[in-house]
């Protein structure tokens, strides 16, 4: 695996492999790498050559009172890992780098991200977007892997590469979780003991609107006060949000229909998670995926 320090020797190398009509795989990431990343890669891996994976905790995502100084970083663990799952490239800018003195510019999808995470957390998505476009723009990958785990980001992202006339297809894949069904994240290493446990009333509450929606309910109100009976019986968790919107909108739904998404947040201790779970009509069938 070559590491790539600069972004002139990431789009050459990047280049080179598209003018030899090679498929050329993009995994964007923070690095603190967990099997969730190691599923994107996996997934890259089987799809395309080169697969290229980014290590960059992008400053422009953090808001002022939130995590980037404290944010793991754990690069020569990442990178062995990496090695061992036979990622051709790893890319992994300087802050310098990725914005130089000078550098103006703030790419925003309106409306996807104003919403939900973007309401509690005003700011995010354009630094999210203007990294990935650059991202994407650095190294015109075929194909750029998501997770689920990240809903809104994946929807976004997508709505921009559509926009944009980004020659990338975006693919979004599954949220990989623990045993106890907490979704894996790079934040889960800020849990305490108590916190860890008290965290599983995320899935929990999702997994109890899965159980209502197998049982026939598709009242997105009543679906959200079981949920909303779960963290609450927690005292340790603190909800943020809890929405039921649609997969293509993220508005709210007043009935389940199509594919729609429950999105959740949630403060546990000090450390904010997020979660969801995805609805999927099938006729008058409905499948309820964490
Ligand atoms: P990061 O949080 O490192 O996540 C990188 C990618 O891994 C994202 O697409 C995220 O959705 C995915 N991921 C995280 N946890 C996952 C899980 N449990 N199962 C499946 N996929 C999971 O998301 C970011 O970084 C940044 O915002 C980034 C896109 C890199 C831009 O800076």
């Amino acid at each position: 695996m070559e590491i790539i320090r600069t972004i002139s020797w990431m789009s050459q190398v990047a280049r080179e492999s598209r003018v030899k009509a090679r498929i050329v795989g993009l995994v964007p990431t923070m690095g603190a790498l967990h099997q969730g990343h190691f599923s994107l890669i996996r997934a890259a891996k089987s799809e395309c050559a080169p697969v290229v994976v980014s290590i960059f905790v992008n400053p422009k995502q953090f808001g002022p009172s939130e995590d980037f100084q404290k944010y793991p970083r754990v690069f020569d663990a990442d990178r062995a890992a990496l090695e061992n799952l036979g990622v051709d490239y790893l890319f992994a800018p300087t802050p310098g780098e990725m914005y130089p003195r000078g550098f103006q510019t703030t790419v925003a999808v309106e409306g996807l991200s104003e919403k939900l995470e973007g309401r509690s957390r005003p700011g995010h998505f354009q630094g999210v977007t203007t990294v990935v476009l650059k991202l994407l723009e650095i190294v015109q990958p075929n194909l750029a892997y998501f997770g689920r785990k990240d809903a809104q980001q994946a929807r976004i992202i997508r709505q921009m590469a559509l926009d944009l006339n980004l020659g990338t297809h975006i693919v979004v894949r599954p949220i990989l979780r623990e045993p106890d069904g907490l979704a894996l994240s790079s934040r889960n290493v800020y849990l305490n003991a108590d916190e860890r446990r008290a965290a599983t009333a995320l899935s929990r509450s999702l997994n109890a609107a899965r159980m209502e929606i197998m049982a026939g309910e598709r009242n997105p109100a009543h679906l959200l006060a079981v949920l909303r009976r779960v963290i609450d019986a927690e005292p340790a968790v603190v909800l943020d949000y809890a929405e039921i919107v649609d997969a293509e909108t993220l508005e709210p739904v007043v009935s389940l229909r199509g594919e729609c998404l429950i999105l959740l947040a949630a403060k546990v201790g000090k450390t904010r998670l997020i979660d969801n779970a995805l609805i999927e009509q099938d006729n008058q069938t409905f499948r309820v995926t964490l």
